[in-house]
């Protein structure tokens, strides 16, 4: 099968990123961030691109970036929070699965995840209110994590590297 070995999806403040890097080391393999993909190819920070040219652009890109890093990145891919709600990133990862892949939703709750996303400026949609735009993000989301996922990892009260190694165990 070809397309990456794991991919990783979840909300802000889930560990995607954390997680996504000891996983890659675990696995000898290279770790990869569409975040990271849509930011080099503006050649601007996600906040900005908020600003400058709007949400909708910034969906546009990321679904660009996963379609790219989906059919080219064979190592551990993580996915910015909200790329699941784009249909057409929900079929790319549907096909990807039906073909073996594996997608693990890493689940966390409001109370773990807000320390780490706190009143960071790099996510803009957690302006304002940031507790309560997590759990409106979440609830709309959960049931897309859930039935993309074919492997769910509650990561409360796990280190980064546990939950790592929680993943690579069923590999
Ligand atoms: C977003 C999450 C961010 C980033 C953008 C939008 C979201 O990624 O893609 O700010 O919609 O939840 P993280 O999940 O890595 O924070």
């Amino acid at each position: 099968m070809g397309g990456p070995r794991v991919v990783l999806i979840g909300p802000p403040g889930s560990g995607k990123s954390s997680v996504g890097t000891r996983l890659a080391q675990l696995l000898g393999v290279e770790w990869r961030d569409t975040d990271h993909d849509v930011e080099k190819s503006a050649g601007k920070s996600i906040a900005d691109i908020f600003i400058d040219d709007g949400e909708e652009r910034f969906r546009e890109q990321e679904a660009h970036a996963v379609a790219h890093a989906l059919s080219e990145h064979t190592g551990v891919l993580s996915l910015g929070g909200g790329a699941i709600m784009d249909p057409r990133t929900e079929e790319r990862l549907v096909s990807y699965v039906a073909a073996g892949g594996e997608v693990v939703f890493l689940d966390v709750s409001l109370s773990k995840a807000a320390p780490r996303v706190g009143l960071n400026a790099a996510r803009p949609l957690l302006a304002g209110n940031p507790r309560q735009r997590w759990l409106e993000l979440m609830e709309a989301r959960r049931p897309v994590y859930e039935r993309i996922a074919t492997r769910v990892v509650m990561t409360d009260g796990l280190t980064p590297a546990a939950v790592a190694a929680t993943i690579a165990e069923g590999e």
